[in-house]
Order: C-alpha cells, then structure tokens, then sequence
C-alpha cells in the first residue's frame, strides 16, 4: 500500500525527501472517490514527473450551504486501492481539521473570471477552489499540477491565479474522459437513476451539435445557445442551468465565434447538476 500522508507536517516531511533527491514532483487533487477521469491525470503525472503525490479532500469549504457536501459520494478504502494500483507514490488526506484549524479570514479572489458560467449559480464556489488548490500548492510543492479540461472554469482560474501570484508551478490541462456514449466522467453521476443516466447525455449531444454547427460555419453565438438550449429543454428530466458560448480565456460573453470558443452547459436532473464542454473552432 502507498504511503497516507494524513498532516501537514507529514506531508511536507514526504515532500521535502522527495525533492531532496531531485525528483520531480506532480501532483493531482481530487475530492475523491475516484474514477477513470482521475485515473488519466495521475497517469500523465506519472509519465510527465518522476513522483506522483495525489491529495484525496473532500474540500468542505467549496460547497455552499444546501450543496450535496453530505452526500458527496466517498469511499476511502477503494480510492486507495485504485491509487495503489496506480502506483502513485503517495496520497494526501487530511482531515478538514487539519486544513482548517480555524476560520480563516485571508482567501484568493477570482475576480471576474469566478462569477461567470458555474459562478453564477454557485456564488464563493471557485473562491474557495482558488484558496484550497493554493494550500495544497504550499503544503506539497509541486513541480507540476495536473488538472481535468471537464472543469474548464476551474482549470482556467487555477492558471490565472498560478500567474497573477507567481506558483513556481507548471499547470497541464488534461482532456475530458468520457463514458462510451459520451458522459463526462463524473463522481456526481453515482446519484442519477437509471432513467436519469439515459438522460444525461443530452450535454455531450448538445455540445456536440454546437461543434457540428460551428465546424460547418456558423458563427453567430445566439444560434448556437439556442440551438444547445433547445435540445436540453426537449430532454424528460433535464433542469437547464445554463448553455453557452463564450471567449476560451476570459469566459466573456460572445456575438461571434471568431477562431476559438468554448461551449459549456450546465444541467440539473433532479438534485443532481451536471456540467460538460466543448471546444468550438470555426471554419469556412
Ligand atoms: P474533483 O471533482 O474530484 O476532480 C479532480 C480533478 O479531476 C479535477 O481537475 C477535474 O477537472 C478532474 N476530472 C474530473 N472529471 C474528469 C473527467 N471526466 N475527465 C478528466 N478529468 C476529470 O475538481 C475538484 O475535484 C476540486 O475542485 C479540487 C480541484 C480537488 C479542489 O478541491
């Protein structure tokens, strides 16, 4: 079994070997409860970095209140065999005590970039991903961090914040992995029913439609929402959050898809909200 480095002074204690001998250190963070998209980023940290550290914290301080915090699916005992499978080197998992002995009063702003798309319905949300990601960077050090394209805004904002504040950190964005009919891989899909999961691939169709309508040339962002917004609403179940087309860095509204855009939708089956995107690159 790989070593549970379970405090801070453990794992700095790990970190500090690590780096003493040269190597090179990635790092992948994770709520938990693993799967194969998880599984992809420790295994580009395992090609791109002599020594892989995943922290497994399940980060109480991203959820808002009425949030799904207490039902956040977890099971430690797999996520560890799947990490030992792995061969990851090590994994990080505190207590929430531990990375948060107290209130704290000092936190990363995101600006803009976090009130955007997701930001809008989960006000704080990428505020408080910014902080726990820049706590995990102090406390582990690493080389390089491994993120998933499946939370583009999340990926975004840590590379904003690596460059606005000056992490000695090399940021990979990783591509999404996706079930054979095209769902995102997710630990939020544990709580669709049956009917629901059939259901859920209507984000991956409606991006997919956007990338089809885009690759043959229209550029017009209204048509494209409309056309995503369209197929979501016809869909049994399906609670639109939001479908849009906006400016790939700033997340910025768009009229036009001029070069490249990213789609991103958000929807609600029941209590469970699911996100997706897509790149859109226009031709022609
Ligand atoms: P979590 O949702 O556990 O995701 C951990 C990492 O896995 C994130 O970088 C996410 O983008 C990536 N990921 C999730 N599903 C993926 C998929 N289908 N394909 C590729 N990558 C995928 O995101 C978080 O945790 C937290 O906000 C965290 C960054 C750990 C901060 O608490």
């Amino acid at each position: 079994m790989i070593p549970v480095l379970r405090t801070i002074p453990e794992a700095r204690r790990w970190v500090q070997a690590t780096r003493s001998t040269g190597k090179t250190l990635g790092l992948v963070p994770t709520l938990g409860y693993l799967h194969e998209g998880h599984l992809s980023l420790i295994r580009r940290s395992r090609q791109r970095c002599e020594r892989t550290l995943v922290s497994v914290f399940l980060n109480p301080t991203q959820f808002a209140p009425g949030e799904d915090f207490e039902r956040y699916p977890r099971d430690w005992e797999r996520d560890l065999a799947l990490l030992t499978a792995e061969n990851a080197d090590a994994v990080f998992h505190p207590e929430a005590a531990e990375m948060y002995p107290q209130t704290g009063l000092v936190s990363v702003c995101v600006g803009a970039l976090g009130e955007r798309l997701c930001g809008a319905s989960r006000p704080g949300h990428f505020q408080a991903v910014a902080t726990v990601v820049a706590k995990l960077f102090h406390i582990l050090q690493p080389d390089r961090a491994f993120f998933g394209q499946k939370d583009a805004q999340q990926a975004l904002i840590i590379r904003q914040m690596v460059r606005d504040l000056n992490f000695p950190v090399e940021i990979e964005v990783c591509p999404t992995v996706r079930e054979p009919d095209g769902l995102a891989r997710s630990s939020r899909n544990a709580y669709l029913s049956a009917e629901e999961r059939a259901h859920a691939t209507v984000l991956y169709r409606a991006l997919s439609l956007a990338e089809t309508l885009a690759r043959n040339g229209t550029r017009d962002v209204a048509v494209l929402e409309q056309r995503m917004r369209e197929l979501i609403q016809a869909t049994p179940g399906a609670a639109l959050d939001y479908a849009r087309v906006v400016d790939p860095e700033t997340l910025a509204d768009l009229r036009e898809v001029r070069g490249r855009a990213l789609a991103a939708v958000a929807v609600r089956f029941g209590k469970t909200r699911l996100i997706d995107n897509q790149w859109l690159v226009v031709s022609g």
